[in-house]
């Protein structure tokens, strides 16, 4: 391979540890703190993880601890999309594990947790694990989407970890690669197989956060790198004053990506899905507030701007989200029928004849492309793949339709051209911020603490993260505590809740305040590219979003 300046560079950062594990590593140990529970359906998660119910939290501190040294083999998962800080987890986690027993084995299970279950088994050497450190990617030992989820799919993965004598797992994941962390554990106490599980949260979408989880690791580089393509396009925008930019942004069902770039990047409009929701806003009372702005932009001369969309915007808007939900059901009952249908042209009609009269006109008025994209398969877990609907060129088609009805009644004089981008993968396997290489690397080295530790079921956790690292505070978190009971394919499942952007947070009190002004105004922010080198108040900053959130 060949290796870029900044990758050669990138080898030598020594990742920044809270000051507790930077201690002597037998002389860390383990401090319980209060008992947990969820919190809501106590009853529910108790009768399902009667094991892993109720445990402590817990913190590290100074003391002896000579248990520390022995020998262990783990064995480790990535799951899910990639997210920025994935090899720096496995490096931390790799460090700690032979700084404690250097006869200690690390072993990768490739291509996500089907790795486990097939026994696609290899082990991760200091030489390989060096070609990773604070690089971005999971191609280290890869990842999939498969779900942990079957009695079988569990009774192979303990073969697995017995075959290699592996007594302890760690799942790098988000809220679902979690809860079947959460359920893993069980099921291996419940054996007493003697493998341990541990959980790191990952997810660039922001949404994996809590009382005790104060962001997943890789929102921050995420955002950075989209808000600096964003901030170059305003820019652009502002030079050349001739473009609507309408820009969706990744994320699923959380708009949390979406305010963080328009924090750093002020743009004229940001949706925010959550609002959306709350306040019913109709796909046309969308494309009215979007077409107002630009409208009143445009009577002023300004005939540019830049509209930040979450890529979950469709689920979110009433009308939609009652059609996806019916084509849901549809495609599941169906399925036999609808997959003998030998055309789109079929496909398009099969569902404007079996949904409801208003979810047929509300699909009838889509645009054809987004029709077929709304029928696209489901991802495993069930959810829409909302990446692939091209939201922003359905909100650029029906604003046209909209500013021209403007200006035949002359409420409209300016002139609409517009752009589309989609920024998503671009972000998921950037160089880690400092932030990320930093806290990965601590989620990686906590989470083989935590293993020393005896423990099962927990989150490996570091909290007060808007300080500097050494103020960091290392630590695990019961999975069960997370969880809540939710309706999933129609049935009753114990999920860890997702995070969706409180519309009483700061965060998002913050962009309200400002927003009225960044619409009619040109408040354009430029963020510029993620610094690695440099003064730390501009290499070490993380989020507007954190530093809100933390903001006494
Ligand atoms: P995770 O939830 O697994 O972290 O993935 C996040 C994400 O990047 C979403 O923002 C996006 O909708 C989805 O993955 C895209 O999935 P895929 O990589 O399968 O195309």
């Amino acid at each position: 391979m060949n290796l870029s300046p900044l990758q050669r560079v990138r080898y030598e950062y020594q990742p920044k540890l809270p000051s507790i594990l930077r201690e002597a590593i037998d002389q860390v140990v383990p401090v319980k703190g209060e008992a947990t529970a969820p919190a809501t359906d106590k009853d529910q998660v108790k009768a399902l993880f009667p094991n892993t119910y109720g445990l402590n939290k817990i913190t590290f501190e100074k003391g002896n601890n000579e248990e520390i040294k022995k020998r262990v083999n783990v064995g480790v998962i990535l799951s899910g999309g990639q997210a920025p800080g994935g090899h720096n987890v496995i490096s931390g986690l790799f460090d700690a594990l032979k700084k404690a027993n250097p006869e200690s084995k690390l072993f990768g299970f490739k291509g996500g947790p089907s790795g486990i279950i097939e026994d696609n088994t290899e082990e991760i050497t200091s030489e390989y694990m060096n070609k990773f450190r604070n690089t971005g990617g999971f191609d280290i030992i890869g990842s999939g989407r498969t779900k942990l989820e079957t009695e079988e799919q569990f009774e192979q993965a303990r073969l697995t970890c017995q075959k290699h004598d592996i007594s302890a797992v760690v799942i790098i994941g988000g809220d679902d690669s979690n809860t079947n962390a959460a359920v893993l554990a069980e099921y291996f106490l419940n054996k007493k197989a003697n493998i341990q599980v541990i959980g790191c949260p990952k997810t660039i979408d922001g949404d994996l956060k809590n009382d005790e989880i104060e962001i997943s690791f890789g929102f921050d580089t995420a955002t950075k790198t989209y808000s600096e393509l964003i901030g170059n396009i305003e820019r652009d925008a502002n030079s050349a004053k001739k473009y609507w930019h309408f820009i969706k942004v990744m994320g699923r069902s959380a708009s949390h990506i979406a305010l963080e770039c328009a924090l750093e990047t002020q743009p004229n409009i940001c949706l925010v899905s959550e609002e959306v929701e709350k306040n019913e806003t109709s796909l046309s009372g969308v494309v009215d507030y979007i077409s107002q702005i630009i409208a009143n932009r445009g009577n002023k001369g300004l005939n540019f701007g830049v509209i930040i969309i979450p890529e979950g915007l469709v689920e979110f808007i009433p009308e939609v989200k009652a059609l996806i939900g019916e084509i849901n059901d549809l495609l599941a009952k169906k399925a036999d029928d609808y997959s003998k249908l030998e055309n789109t042209n079929d496909q398009i009609a099969f569902i404007l004849n079996n949904v409801s009269a208003a979810s047929s006109k509300v699909f009838s008025i889509l645009p054809n492309s987004i029709q077929l994209q709304l029928l696209m398969d489901r991802d495993p877990h069930g959810n829409v793949q909302v990446s692939r609907i091209e939201t922003d060129k359905l909100l650029i088609e029906m604003v046209s339709k909209k500013l021209a009805q403007m200006k035949k009644d002359k409420t409209y004089s300016g002139k609409f051209s517009a752009q589309n981008h989609f920024f998503g993968y671009e972000g998921r396997c950037a160089f880690p911020s400092n932030f990320d290489a930093d806290y990965c690397y601590s989620l990686g080295f906590n989470a083989f603490m935590l293993i020393s530790s005896g423990l099962s079921g927990y989150l490996s956790s570091v909290k007060n993260l808007s300080a500097p690292a050494d103020k960091w505070v290392a630590g695990g978190i019961p999975i069960t505590m997370m969880m809540n009971m939710e309706r999933r394919h129609g049935e009753l499942k114990p999920v860890i809740k997702k995070a969706l952007v409180e519309l009483d947070g700061a965060p998002f009190k913050y962009f309200e305040k400002n927003r009225d002004k960044w619409a009619i105004d040109t408040c354009f922010t430029f963020p510029g590219a993620i610094q690695y080198y440099g003064e730390p108040s501009i290499c070490d900053l993380t989020t507007r979003t954190l530093a809100l959130e933390q903001e006494k």
